[in-house]
């Protein structure tokens, strides 16, 4: 049976967590969330994660980019503020931290030791809400005591393989559950799977179970988006478990938009980008 207590996440649990809009707000009101993704070659990541948060409500994004990269993002995304790391490949070393309201790590880092030891330090001082997604999760994975440095409420957002290699294996669904329901107590962290009903583990033990999208998302990048979006929600000041359900409520959302207007197979990570607006206003 299905571990215990359980809830279906539908528009009327999201309605009450979202963020209210100041009248008398600047960009200083809602945030600055600090976009820590990409490395040579794996450019589309920190594209589509910024894209995305900066249609998540949040004041400012910044950028941390390989050396030499950031004309890409300044290109694709012009809202973005970008700093450049020293290293060419990949993020090597934090810089200035503590500016920041929210920090999302982990889409198209790669795990070449430079960014391992960077993730480490990362860890060691971070002050700020984070989360951890892709390759940020596959270094925690394999340098197992970077688990107990994570901060309490910590967002993790592992697709089904990823989440195998931080949980282990399971042999049914439900047992999934249980241990993905127990890393997150164990570490006082919020734990997804991400796919079709992704669910989330709170700290507390309980699991909740997303009611949109489609497996038309099932398509590269749309994983980067939802790491743009929760990051920038929790940018603005959401508790981690509210940037979590709300994140991936409107990340499906997007996507069941989406496939109504072009269909499943068109669509694209960008897609749920562009569609992010439609999303908010039918929830709002
Ligand atoms: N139904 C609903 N939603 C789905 C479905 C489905 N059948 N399949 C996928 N999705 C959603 C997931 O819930 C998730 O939000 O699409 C997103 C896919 O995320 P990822 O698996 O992280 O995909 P992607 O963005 O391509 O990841 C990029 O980063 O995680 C690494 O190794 C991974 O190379 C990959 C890269
Ligand atoms: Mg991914």
């Amino acid at each position: 049976t299905i571990p215990t207590p359980y809830q279906f996440i539908t528009a009327s649990n999201v309605k009450p967590l979202l963020p209210k809009r100041a009248t008398f707000g600047h960009k200083g009101t809602f945030g600055h969330l600090l976009l820590i993704a990409g490395s040579k070659g794996m450019m589309g990541a920190s594209v589509l994660s910024a894209r995305a948060a900066c249609r998540a409500g949040v004041g400012l994004v910044t950028s941390h980019v390989p050396s030499g990269q950031g004309q890409i993002v300044q290109i694709a995304v012009p809202e973005v503020l970008v700093v450049e790391d020293m290293d060419t490949v990949c993020f090597s070393s934090i810089s200035n931290i503590k500016t920041y309201s929210a920090i999302a790590v982990g889409p198209g880092i790669s795990k070449h030791q430079k960014a391992r030891v960077a993730l480490r330090q990362l860890l060691k001082e971070v002050e700020s809400p984070l989360l951890l997604d892709a390759d940020a999760l596959n270094i925690i994975a394999e340098e197992r005591d970077m688990l107990d440095m994570l901060p309490p409420n910590t967002i993790l957002t592992p697709h089904p393989k990823e989440l195998s290699r931080l949980v282990g294996d399971w042999s049914n669904s439900f047992q999934r559950l249980e241990l993905q329901q127990a890393f997150a107590l164990k570490y006082q962290v919020v734990l997804l799977c991400k796919g079709a009903f992704t669910t989330i583990a709170l700290p507390n033990g309980d699991l909740l179970f997303n009611s949109t999208g489609n497996s038309g998302m099932a398509t590269g990048g749309t994983g980067d988006v939802l790491s743009g979006i929760i990051g920038g929600l929790l940018a603005q000041g959401l508790t981690s478990v509210d940037a979590a359900i709300l994140g991936v409520y409107l990340h499906g959302l997007a996507g069941d938009i989406s496939a109504g207007e072009i269909g499943q197979q068109a669509l694209t990570a960008s897609d749920l980008v562009n569609n992010l607006g439609k999303a908010w206003l039918s929830i709002l």
